[in-house]
């Protein structure tokens, strides 16, 4: 535990990967898709005449793959990796555990981009806003654990607050609310992923609802 400048009561999550420029550069999940477009055009079409929607993902590796409705989460920790966490393992108002998607059809766990990891927690369902509410189940919500200033894992929990802080430069997040920018120096929200649970398992129903990181959208 750590106390930060106004003392306020900050747990530190395990620390993930450190940042990687080529990981920022290459695996933000909206490039995989450009990547793989103009991969999949320059090879399959001509060849083979497929559909657009058959190959887009085709040479990503699969672990690399942002995730995706379906996708279940295990644990970032090694030790339980491939384990796939269900409601019952989560404790409301506890510390938000780090996770990874899995894509449990082809028996992957896609730990193969930090940019893939995510902040998972259980919160009374009456402090969510009505929008984070839309996307969360039962008070479970998740938040890429990416920062949005310049891409440091946000490891800071602020059980008082029940915000999210980023130990590299002290943004705070507030997962109660689509995880807006409580204060800065980040500009832009953390990314949101939506999910529901069905007897006792989280499933996720879609991708993050933003780009990843730092910087820019993507264009
Ligand atoms: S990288 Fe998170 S506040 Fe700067």
């Amino acid at each position: 535990m750590t106390q930060n400048a106004s003392s306020k009561k900050i747990i530190d999550l395990p620390c993930s990967q450190k940042i990687n420029d080529d990981d920022v550069a290459q695996n933000h999940p909206d490039n995989y898709f450009r990547r793989d477009f103009v991969k999949y055009l320059a090879i399959a079409i001509p060849i083979m005449n497929l559909p657009l929607s058959s190959g887009v993902n085709a040479t990503t590796k699969p672990e690399r793959r942002p995730p995706q409705a379906g996708d279940r989460l295990t644990y970032f920790q090694k030790s339980k990796r491939g384990q796939i966490i269900k409601l019952s393992d989560l404790k409301e108002l506890d510390k938000p555990l780090l996770v990874v998607p899995f894509d449990v059809e082809n028996n992957v766990v896609k730990d193969g981009s930090r940019y893939n990891q995510i902040l998972l927690q259980k919160l009374p369902s009456e402090l969510l806003s009505a929008e984070t509410k839309k996307r969360s189940d039962q008070g479970v919500i998740a938040y890429s654990a990416i920062c949005t200033h310049a891409g440091c894992p946000v490891t800071g929990w602020m059980a008082d607050e029940k915000n999210y802080m980023c130990p590299c430069h002290q943004s705070v997040f507030n997962p109660k609310d689509s995880g807006v920018v409580v204060s800065g120096p980040a500009t832009r929200g953390l990314p949101a992923i939506g999910l529901k649970i069905e007897a006792d398992e989280i499933i996720l129903t879609n991708t993050f609802n933003s780009w990843i990181g730092f910087g820019k959208r993507p264009k």
